[in-house]
Formats: C-alpha cells, structure tokens, sequence
C-alpha cells in the first residue's frame, strides 16, 4: 500500500477575471475548485498512473469535507484525522490571458497536541512491512518540526519506507531520522547544506553533502536540468525530456508520486527516477493545477536518454 501525508491542505479556489479593480464589484469570468496540498497532488498523479493510495492528513469543517469528496470522486481512498475548526482556504484571482494573479493563503487552524499525537497514533497503527508512506509540504501551526522525524521513525520501525518531501526545519530535522528516500530540489538541497557546502558547489557536491545528514538514498530535481539520484557513492544525472513548460508548479509532487509508483511495484531506483522525471515534464508542460496524463507520461518517457555517471 502507498500511503501519502498531507499535513497542511487548503481548498485551492481560483477566479478568472477580466481586469483587477480596486473598490469595484467584478463578476468571475470562470471558478475552479482544487484539492490543495502536495500528498493529495501525490495521490492524483498516482491515480493517473492507475495506482492505489491512501491520503492522510487533518482535515476540518465543510471544507474538509469538500476536500474528501473531490478526492474520493477521482478513486483515491483517505482515512483523514478530523480537526476543530476549518480548512483553510487558498484565493488566487488571476487576469484573463495576462498571466497575472493575487494570492492569497489563510493561515489555517492550528493544531492541538491531542490532534498531533493522535496523527502519530493512526500512522504507528497502519504501518505495515513493505509500504511506502510519502510525508509531503509544509506544517500547519502548532505542529513541532520534529513531527516527520518522529513519524520516520515510527513507520521505518515498523518496516516501511518513507519518502520525504518538505522544506526547511522539518526537511533538516527529518533528514537525521534517516528516511528511505528524500526528493529535495536543488534550491531545497543547497539551503539544507549551506553549513557544509559553499555557495558556489556544484550540484554533485551537494547531493554527497546532503547524503551525509542522513537520508538513504536522494533524488535531487532540477527542473529542465532533470535530475540526480544518489545511491552511496553512486551520483547519476537523469535526463528530463524537452517540453514547452506552462505551470512547472506541481511538478516536483508528480515526480514524487512516479518514483514511489514505481519503487512500490518493484523497480529499481533508476527506472523509478525516470518514472518520476516523465511524470514531473508531463505536469510541467500543462497549464494550471493539470497534472500530465498517462499517455503524455508514456509518451515522455520513451525519450528519455540514458543517464549519465557523474564522476567525484
Ligand atoms: N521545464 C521542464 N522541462 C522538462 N522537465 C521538467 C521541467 N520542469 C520540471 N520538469 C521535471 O519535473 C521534475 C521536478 O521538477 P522541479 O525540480 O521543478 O520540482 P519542484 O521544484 O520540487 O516542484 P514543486 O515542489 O513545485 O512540485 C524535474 O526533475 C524534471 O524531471
Ligand atoms: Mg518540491
């Protein structure tokens, strides 16, 4: 089973408009509602790929129960812990055909510590020998930075793999509990060294440094760059294919999610990376929150090129 972590979600709500007035009253040319949050983006991509996931996360209110309808529509099961108070919702108002846009995000619930510790519970009592859970983005307020590191913990005793994508304090913290896989970008990656490494270290000496801080194996996007899986002393750069980009935002989330497709199925860590770096173009070359399809993802991926060592 592959299990996903959105700790942070949010109703993504997007109005059209026609121009920005201020003190005006403006009618939304077009309305669009979407599921918020980078393990449900995981989850949606791996419902693309005709693979099952489970989506966890704190959820409250209406819009809780928006976000696990719209989820549960799409064929993606969820076991969500419910909270007091109500999902945030994010506004972007953007300009028709001028690719400009306000956004605005509320911060959101906090967190209560009986809320934290019964997350940590429901994941100890479902970690199972052999699943993949993907601890995805940001925290809500009130919930420790420490909280991926301990969930690392709980579910690799248990005998699964966590693939961790986050930032900050807890991508520093949860890098020491020594997940199975961490997918930084590079910018993620150079923030997270930046004692060790100098400003101008290339890519490589990045990854060797960030692989010192404790995760098992690394996959560093770069975007059009593609990307560097690390293994021990192995750094191989994996190619991205050419596309005309629109929204490279999300793309990251669907790499994450053709990775653990494929390492859940079996493949080895090279043939997933190139799973996931179609899966990242594909997104990247649709507009919006559209996430690629199955057949541009297949269609992607057979023009991927070999990957090349990277020497010392
Ligand atoms: N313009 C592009 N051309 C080709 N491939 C791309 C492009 N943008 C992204 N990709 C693919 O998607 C992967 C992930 O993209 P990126 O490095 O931008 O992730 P990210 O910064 O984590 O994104 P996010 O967190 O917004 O989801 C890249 O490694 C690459 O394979
Ligand atoms: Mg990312």
């Amino acid at each position: 089973m592959i299990y996903t972590l959105t700790l942070n979600p949010a109703v993504d709500l997007e109005l059209t408009v026609e121009a920005f007035r201020f003190d005006a009253v403006d009618r939304a040319l077009a309305s669009r509602m979407d599921c918020g949050g980078k393990g449900f983006n995981v989850s949606r991509m791996l419902a693309i790929l005709e693979t099952a996931s489970t989506a966890l996360g704190f959820v409250g209110g209406k819009s809780g129960e928006r976000l696990e309808q719209t989820l549960r529509s799409l064929g993606i099961a969820t076991d969500f812990n419910w909270i007091d108070g109500e999902t945030r919702t994010n506004v972007s108002i953007v300009r028709a055909n001028h690719g400009q846009y306000l956004k605005v995000n509320e911060a959101g619930p906090t967190i209560g510590q009986a809320e934290v510790e019964a997350l940590i519970d429901k994941v100890s009592g479902l970690s199972r020998s052999g699943d993949w859970w993907v601890l995805s983005g940001s925290l809500p307020p009130g919930v420790p930075a420490t909280i991926y590191a301990n969930l690392i913990e709980v579910i690799e005793t248990a005998g699964a793999h966590v693939f961790l994508d986050t930032s900050g304090e807890p991508l520093h913290a949860g890098c020491a509990a020594r997940p199975t896989l961490l997918k930084p970008n590079l910018e993620e990656a150079r923030e997270l060294t930046a004692a060790t490494c100098a400003a101008d270290a290339d890519s490589a000496q990045v990854a060797r440094a960030l692989l010192a801080l404790g995760p098992r194996q690394l996959v560093i996007s770069m975007g059009r760059e593609g990307a560097l899986l690390v293994a021990g002393d192995d750094v191989q750069l994996v190619p991205t294919p050419k596309i005309e980009e629109r929204n490279p935002i999300g793309a990251g989330d669907s790499m994450v999610g053709g990775i653990v497709c494929g390492l859940s199925r079996g493949d080895i860590l090279a043939d997933a990376v190139r799973l996931g770096v179609a899966c990242g173009a594909a997104t990247a070359s649709r507009s919006g929150t559209e996430l690629g399809s199955m057949q541009q993802v297949e269609a992607l991926l057979a023009l991927i090129g070999d990957s090349i060592p990277v020497q010392k």
